[in-house]
């Protein structure tokens, strides 16, 4: 039986599992390795708190995702398709390691998270 995610080992297992989805995606794979050309050792520690902070509260993260992304999307322009394949790797690695109501609300913040993104990149001027 699948546990709930409960803890950051849990986070770090999570997000670990996610971004080596990411990194061999076909769909948004590129951005992270050519474009971004993403440091995985910086990346990853930053990720663990942002969602500990999404889920627990705890206060670790104090970066502004919303900008780094408006950014990131005058570099390449991020698509539907893109953040679609994002939620379905997010999503979908969430579903094969936990089950529970943090897991629930795990889906549920990164869909919203990601639709309020669409929304600031897409009312860019
Ligand atoms: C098309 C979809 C997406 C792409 C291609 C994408 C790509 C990236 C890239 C390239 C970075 C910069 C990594 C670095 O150089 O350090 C980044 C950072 C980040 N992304 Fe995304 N992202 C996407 C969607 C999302 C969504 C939906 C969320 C949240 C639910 C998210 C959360 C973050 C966070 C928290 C950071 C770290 C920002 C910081 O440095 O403080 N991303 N993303």
């Amino acid at each position: 039986m699948k546990k709930d995610i409960e803890n950051r080992k849990d986070i770090e297992l999570l997000i670990t599992t996610f971004y080596e989805k990411v990194r061999s995606d076909e769909t948004i794979g590129y951005i992270f390795n050519d474009i971004a050309k993403v440091d995985w050792e910086k990346h990853l520690p930053i990720m663990f708190d942002f969602w500990e902070n999404v889920l627990f509260y705890t206060g670790a993260y104090n970066g502004n995702p919303m900008i780094v992304h408006q950014h990131l999307h005058r570099v390449v322009p991020l698509t539907k398709t893109h953040f679609k394949q994002w939620e379905k790797l997010f999503t979908g690695t969430v579903d094969e390691l936990f089950d529970g109501n943090n897991a629930i609300l795990a889906n549920q913040r990164a869909l919203s998270i990601s639709t309020v993104m669409q929304m600031k990149i897409m009312t860019e001027g």
